[in-house]
């Protein structure tokens, strides 16, 4: 039998745009890189969910996932501190999303707001299509099969992971009702120890009687540091605590990114649509002659116009980049017109080439030897089919289909 993983485990997925920018680096990946040395993480290329909305044309699809791939190395995630893989390489992805398919009522799809939205949004492309509507219950498979704590995600994608919970609950609630089920969960109460045992019964019953929270996140965080128990006595000691049946898929919290706005060359977010993006490796004199003609205060047209840099493109980049000293200066400098846009611009033009700088080191040797982002993300794939096995097996036990 496993036994329950120690640390908590992280999971993430990026669809695979092409080259990553800026936008991408401070609203998630470098977030990614910070995860991986205090979770056990998985970050995967969500090149299955690219096709929800680009169907029609894939030949780009290869190329994006190994560039991004390596701009994921090259900005900081190792292969010895996280697990990075592909989402199609994990078959197990799919069969989850089609036995969840089978209990999420359409509803639940279909109020997700980015369902409307997106389609909305891109007219030109016929989304009325049945994978498009199944994007977060896809999305939900991708996080349940390895059982996270957390998921980081931006604020828009929360209501996916909303949806996850649900489908988690709803799962449990049907297929995690075993018939003895009161007597094995006091027999894996046993398992934990006199001590543990007392603790966990105390902080039950506390949590039962009063629904105090806190109670609640300790006896999970006891389960959690509980490394000799099974999967399936961990599962059942957590639905016993909640007062649910056997708890085969477990909610997943989401872990808020912080992000901020990072604007592009015209002013507008930075988004690769709007063509208007600096590259995480892109060439530093190009970044220079980029970032020297951005979008300043429009106001400001000559140098001894003062301006304002509250409503200045690249002032929001100074809230990135620089100390609260240079930001300082940057803003009197602006409304006193002491200081010209490109005096302004230039300790971010030094920053983020250095930013760049050393993404593009690190991505260099990954550039020039392609075998070894294979075997990166060959050993990656390996180890989510290990983990997503062991998720498959306790859910197929738990519907009837594990067949002898
Ligand atoms: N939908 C996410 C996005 O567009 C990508 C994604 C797919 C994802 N599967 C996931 C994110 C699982 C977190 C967990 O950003
Ligand atoms: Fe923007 Fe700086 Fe120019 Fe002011 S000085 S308008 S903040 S670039």
């Amino acid at each position: 039998m496993p036994t329950a993983p120690a640390n908590p485990r992280v999971v993430s997925g990026m669809r695979p745009t092409g080259q990553l920018h800026l936008g991408n680096f401070h609203g998630a990946l470098k977030n990614w890189v910070d995860l991986q040395f205090q979770y056990e993480c998985f970050f995967f290329v969500a090149d299955w969910h690219a096709l929800t909305t680009g169907y029609e044309d894939t030949s780009q699809l290869e190329e994006n996932t190994w560039q991004m791939v390596i701009d994921w190395l090259g900005a900081g995630l190792s292969p010895s501190a996280c697990t990075l893989f592909i989402q199609s390489k994990v078959p197990e992805h799919a069969e989850l999303h089609l036995l969840l398919s089978m209990i999420t009522p359409l509803g639940w799809l279909e109020r997700v707001p980015t369902y409307k939205d997106q389609q909305e949004q891109l007219k030109e492309k016929d989304l009325a299509t049945y994978g498009f509507l199944g994007y977060p219950l896809l999305q939900s498979a991708d996080i349940l099969i390895y059982r996270p704590r957390y998921v980081p995600v931006g604020e828009d994608q929360v209501a996916h992971v909303e949806v996850t919970r649900e489908v988690a609950r709803r799962f449990n609630h049907v297929y995690g009702r075993e018939a003895d089920f009161e007597q094995k969960a006091e027999k894996a109460i046993k398992q934990l120890g006199s001590k543990n045992a007392g603790v966990y019964r105390t902080l039950r019953k506390s949590y039962q009687e009063t629904g105090d929270a806190t109670a609640l996140e300790k006896a999970r965080a006891l389960l959690g540091s509980q490394a000799r128990l099974t999967l399936a006595d961990r599962e059942r000691l957590q639905g016993f605590l909640e007062g649910t049946g056997r708890s085969i898929l477990t909610e997943p919290e989401v872990h808020l990114t912080a992000t901020p706005k990072v604007p592009g060359l015209d002013g507008r977010k930075m988004s690769k649509s709007y063509g208007n993006t600096i590259g995480l490796r892109e060439d530093p004199a190009e970044v220079t002659r980029k970032m020297k003609a951005m979008q300043t205060d429009p106001a400001r047209v000559r140098r001894t116009d003062s301006g304002n840099p509250d409503i200045c493109p690249v002032f929001d980049l100074h809230k990135i980049y620089s100390s609260d000293e240079t930001r300082q200066w940057a803003a009197a400098g602006c409304r006193s017109a002491g200081i010209g846009c490109l005096d302004c611009k230039k300790p971010l033009i030094e920053a983020v080439v250095t930013e760049i700088e050393g993404i593009r080191a690190r991505a260099k040797e990954y550039e020039e030897n392609p075998d070894v982002v294979r075997a990166i993300i060959a050993a990656g794939c390996e180890k989510a089919r290990d983990a997503a096995r062991d998720t498959m097996h306790e859910v197929r036990t738990a519907m009837g289909l594990e067949y002898r």
